[in-house]
């Protein structure tokens, strides 16, 4: 895409936005990789350079959440590639954009599979998690959060102060069920979209890739955000080629004119 495709890209995003009523936006992992964490598949992907996870993570939780506490606080200490990435960021101008459209009210909603709290750190207010936050913890009986800082670990699993349920991680782990208020969020907020920006995800993970095609589907035209071709490109109304950090706020400054 030229400059002078992608400066049409942009003018039609936002003058889609300026003509919406409650806009939505899918995140990936794209959003944040300039604030240095890295992506999980493509070019610079963490799973591309050191292969996927196991997948059973959710299993091992469940057979001995004391054992799975115990090596994720050694693995916390050790300190990965990613983890170390995600303690240091801060938001860049693509979470800042995203912040001033809702600020505006041009931005409903945030359906973030990001885990990096930097959504709110950047000041955005309407997110749901789908993913969870891996600064906080929630209770497998009540469903509860609290802060993974205010979280006592002597003593393994930790337990929930309100109802004494074990207390996991709150990023939801391979073959773990999305959290209930989560799901039922997302669900919605893709109803009640009618506009969906797709910003910085390869859409290929489930059910987070079906929210833009469900929203699509009853009428609402979809925008993706993003270098790279993905699964979504297809679909998409507008397709801005660019990093987020560039778009979003040439979006904003174009409404704010
Ligand atoms: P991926 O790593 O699959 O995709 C990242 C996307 O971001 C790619 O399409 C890139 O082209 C794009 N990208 C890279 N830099 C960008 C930039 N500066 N601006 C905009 N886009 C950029 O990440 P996700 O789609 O988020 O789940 O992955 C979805 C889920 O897969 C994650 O939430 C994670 C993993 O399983 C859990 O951890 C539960």
């Amino acid at each position: 895409m030229d400059e002078h495709e992608l400066d049409l890209a942009i003018r039609r995003t936002a003058e889609f936005i300026r003509t919406s009523k409650h806009v939505v936006a899918l995140v990936g992992a794209g959003l944040s990789a300039e604030s240095g964490i890295p992506t999980f598949r493509g070019k610079d992907g963490i799973w591309t350079k050191f292969g996927e996870p196991t997948i059973d993570g959710w299993e091992l939780f469940r057979r001995d959440p004391a054992a799975w506490w115990e090596n994720a606080i050694l693995a916390r200490e050790e300190g990965s590639e990613f983890s170390v990435a995600i303690e240091i960021a801060e938001p860049n101008a693509g979470h800042l954009g995203m912040m001033e459209l809702e600020e505006m009210g041009r931005l409903a909603h945030i359906i973030t599979q990001n885990v990096d709290n930097l959504h709110q750190k950047a000041g955005s207010k309407a997110i749901t998690e789908i993913h969870g936050n891996r600064f906080k913890v929630r209770c497998m009986n009540c469903g509860g959060r609290d802060l993974l800082s205010r979280t006592r670990l002597e003593q393994l699993p930790p337990l929930c102060g309100e109802c004494g349920g074990v207390l996991k991680n709150d990023t939801v782990m391979f073959g773990e069920p999305i959290p209930d208020d989560a799901l039922r969020e997302c669900y919605r907020q893709s109803a009640l979209a009618d506009l969906f920006l797709v910003v910085g995800t390869s859409a290929v993970v489930y059910p987070a890739a079906d929210f833009p095609v469900m929203a699509k589907r009853r009428g609402a035209p979809l925008i993706e955000i993003n270098p790279e071709p993905t699964a979504l490109s297809g679909l998409a109304d507008v397709v801005v080629r660019a990093a987020a950090g560039v778009a979003l706020p040439r979006i904003v400054a174009l409404l704010r004119a």
